[in-house]
């Protein structure tokens, strides 16, 4: 068979955090906006005015979801772009002074950091505590001056804790300091009303929750957009914050996607529960099932973490580690699809920098193993994780 044409459908697919799979809604949507609303959105013809329309349309499906005016909302081609928009744009319209990052940031924001760093800035990493949280005891000190902007991912991706980002958010604004985070593994939990948020920006990606790759927000309040420097100038699109031919059919998609997030369960009527709760309940039952392993020691906040999110440090029964990512070669042999640490790290040093910060043990850093689940999943493919995972363990300690 033509490989481009196999479905993956066989796998367990739990690596949500890494992408998530396109809704049918998303891809019928996108496939919609590419016949019938393709053209320049900037264009004054009948064609062009129909994509302006869709394009004008999905931004008020976003901004209405998450309580945030149409301005606001910022299109990107995503988080990684939302992200350094966001801190490259605030930092070049300021003097040089200090930011602040937590220590268990997405390397896109370590990477925007180094990029500051050169233009003298000084980056000061926020230290975390066991659970992967920053330490607010540390508040006074990193927000006194120099420090004009601090840098927070909201729900970690690897060890899945949720920070303190409106005690934080509302500190900094007492003290006149802008405020990003990075919300992308949050958005998919429908957490999110902008219009009580004490942040000044927030970068998210539409393929973590459902939509297509290559498209995200950035959402940023309109006194920051007047001083926001783009990383990008030409036809002055986005409000001039960011130049270049809206891919509206994506912008479309990911406003489907987000539309999405709200809605009961298909053919349960009746049921209160929405997507992420019906998600939640499958992610709570495996946990139960895999704390009776032995040998495995859970990471990040116990309570305190996404909804869709596992995280754990694979060990014999004994409790010797064994490297993750021969665990998660094992798991895929077995037709399960989850990812050791971040995916985004795969090819660096395997030594998790998240699990490093944490203060894990050096004989643990390269055990991190997480599971993240999404709304394809049945509750019978959750039946038989536990055992699997045993076996890809075992295999994976046997050939160690
Ligand atoms: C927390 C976080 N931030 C940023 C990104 C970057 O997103 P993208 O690759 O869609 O630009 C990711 C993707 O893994 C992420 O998990």
């Amino acid at each position: 068979m033509d490989s481009l044409n196999q479905k993956p459908s066989a796998v367990v697919y739990l690596d949500a955090c890494a992408t998530t799979p396109p809704s049918v809604e998303v891809i019928k949507c996108i496939e919609d906006v590419q016949r019938f609303a393709w053209a320049n959105p900037s264009s004054l013809h009948a064609p062009g005015l129909l994509a302006a329309e869709r394009l004008e349309r999905s931004r008020q499906t976003i901004a209405k979801s998450f309580k945030a005016n149409a301005n606001e909302v910022v299109f990107t081609s995503g988080a990684t772009e939302s992200v350094h928009m966001a801190l490259m744009g605030v930092a070049r319209s300021m003097q040089p002074g200090r930011l602040v990052i937590s220590a268990v940031e997405h390397p896109a924001v370590e990477a925007a950091s180094n990029q500051l760093r050169r233009e003298g800035w000084q980056i000061c990493h926020w230290p975390v505590d066991g659970f992967g949280r920053v330490k607010l005891d540390h508040l006074e000190t990193l927000l006194s001056p120099p420090t004009s902007l601090v840098s927070l991912i909201w729900g970690q991706s690897e060890v899945g804790t949720i920070q303190p980002i409106k005690t934080i958010g509302l500190a900094c604004r007492e003290r006149g300091i802008q405020f990003h985070t990075d919300a992308t593994q949050v958005l998919r939990e429908g957490l999110l009303n902008w219009s009580q948020l004490p942040v000044d920006l927030l970068s998210a990606s539409a393929h973590k929750f459902q939509g297509p790759k290559g498209v995200g927000l950035l959402l940023i309040r309109p006194e920051h957009s007047t001083m926001l420097l783009p990383l990008q100038s030409g036809g002055g699109q986005e409000q001039g914050l960011r130049a270049g031919t809206e891919p509206v059919a994506l912008i479309a998609g990911m406003a489907k996607a987000v539309e999405q997030l709200h809605q009961p369960i298909a053919g349960c009527s009746g049921s209160n529960l929405n997507i992420q709760e019906r998600v939640q309940n499958m992610r709570d039952g495996l946990n139960i099932e895999l704390q009776k392993i032995a040998g495995l020691r859970f990471t990040g906040h116990p309570n305190d973490r996404l909804t869709h999110h596992i995280s754990l440090l694979v060990a014999t029964a004994d409790g010797q580690p064994v490297p993750a990512r021969a665990v998660v070669r094992e798991l895929a042999r077995r037709g399960v699809a989850a990812s050791s640490g971040s995916a985004c790290s795969s090819g660096r040093s395997q030594n998790s920098h998240v699990l490093e910060a944490m203060q894990v043990d050096a004989e643990w850093l390269q055990s991190g193993l997480r599971f993240s689940l999404g709304p394809w999943l049945l509750e019978k493919n959750m039946e038989v994780i536990p055992d699997l995972l045993n076996q890809a363990i075992d295999a994976a300690a046997s050939s160690a």
